[in-house]
């Protein structure tokens, strides 16, 4: 066992995932020493956190001078901030929790200089998942998942030459038991009220439409090195079976659980050991009534399908994917489109995109651009 402590960076950590793996290191105190925190917009909470941790280094978007204040950490700013902190080699581990494309460059930053990633951007692998994965095989360094689906599967699998099938569980978010037509007319306040799990607005919108389990198994064939037609999705509503894989003799593993996203952050910012932690109790299967599982409904959810065939096209197809859905994504929570609408336009930005096989960072970086452009200009038509 590692009596030192670890040495952690979280971006993101006024986030949902990022405060709440503060929760986690507040419980684990003598397990950790936290370098750095790295937020967006929210400079209070920013700097109340650098006030109770007291990290070396705090980092933001916003004005140095609204970061001052009982705290001996040296302020950055931006993303060349985000990149000296991936660069100091102090760091044993970067928890990545930013939300959107700003958290494919640190990770990057971070492989390169020998730091495991606990991840749970999840466009860093939509995005450039060949790329990261290979990058991070060649420094030796471990991507450990923080997405509870990606998290369950970590945990099973022993010997992934063995494995037959991945199976992803899904909520099914707050349309599940909703027709089509209330689905398609959903509102913003509809959307982001996930009957499970609260979430960033981004990927609650994600989960709504259930293109959220679409990133997810681009992630997980990134991972686990999965093809796209070994990867299932089925529907769970009660989140506790997390996913589960398929050995080839028959033999099914799942990881169950509470849904709490404590459990999967704690996981990955500890791995390979586990403590009690935050652990709120114990699991009791005579306290769940019962476990449901059925098929997801396409024609309610087509951008789970779009994903797949993103993700079977490869290449930049799943850059298109990601910045065009996003982009839907903020629309939809400015009430210009309807929820319906963010797969309307996503599919027609796909339609539209001429894939390159094997993109380049700074490709990738470029096609995002010229897809969000794009997408804008198609919002302005709906
Ligand atoms: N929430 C979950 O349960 C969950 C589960 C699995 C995976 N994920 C993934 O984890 C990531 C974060 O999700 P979330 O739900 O925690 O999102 P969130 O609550 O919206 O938090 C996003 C974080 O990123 C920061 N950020 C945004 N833009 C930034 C920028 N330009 N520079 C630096 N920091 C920036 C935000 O800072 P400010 O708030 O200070 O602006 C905040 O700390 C997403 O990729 C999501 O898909 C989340």
């Amino acid at each position: 066992m590692d009596t030192r402590k670890r040495k952690i960076s979280i971006l993101g950590s006024t986030g949902s995932i990022g405060t709440q793996a503060l929760e986690v290191i507040e419980k684990l105190q003598d397990k950790f020493e936290i370098i750095a925190l790295a937020g967006g917009n929210n400079s209070e909470l920013l700097k109340q956190q650098a006030e109770k941790f007291q990290p070396k280094f705090i980092c933001a978007t916003c004005q140095p001078d609204d970061l001052k204040g009982k705290h001996n950490a040296k302020i950055l700013q931006g993303s060349e901030g985000l990149e000296e902190i991936c660069s100091n080699k102090e760091n044993d581990i970067i928890l990545v929790a930013v939300s959107g494309k700003i958290g494919l460059k640190p990770t990057l930053t971070a492989i390169k200089n020998g730091i495991d990633i606990a991840l749970a951007n999840k466009e860093t692998l939509v995005m450039a998942g060949d790329i990261v994965m290979q990058k991070a095989k060649e420094a030796s360094v471990n991507i450990i998942p923080v997405d509870s689906e990606h998290c369950a599967i970590h945990q099973c699998i022993k010997d992934i030459s063995q494995v037959e099938k991945l199976i992803i569980t899904a909520s099914g978010g707050p349309f599940l038991r909703k027709s089509i037509d209330e689905m398609k007319n959903g509102t913003v306040t509809e959307a982001l009220a996930h009957p499970r799990w609260n979430m960033g607005r981004k990927i609650t919108v994600d989960s709504a439409t259930l293109m959220n389990k679409g990133l997810e198994i681009i992630e997980a064939h990134h991972l686990f090195n999965m093809p796209y037609e070994k990867i299932e999705v089925v529907i769970h509503p009660q989140s506790i079976i997390h996913s589960a894989i398929e050995y080839v003799d028959g033999s099914v593993i799942a990881q169950i659980g509470l849904p709490s996203m404590h459990i999967p952050i704690q996981y990955a910012i500890t791995y390979p050991e586990r403590y009690e932690g935050i652990k709120s109790k114990s699991f009791s299967f005579s306290e769940i009534a019962r476990l449901d599982f059925e098929e997801p409904n396409y024609e309610k959810f087509p951008t789970l399908k779009l994903a797949y065939q993103a993700g079977t096209e490869g290449g930049s197809a799943t850059v298109c994917l990601n910045a065009a859905n996003e982009e839907a994504v903020f629309a939809f929570l400015d009430n210009k489109i309807k929820l319906f609408d963010i797969y309307t336009i996503t599919e027609k930005i796909m339609a539209q995109h001429n894939i390159i096989k094997s993109p380049s960072i700074d490709e990738i970086f470029a096609i995002d651009k010229e897809i969000r452009i794009k997408t804008q200009e198609l919002i302005k038509q709906f």
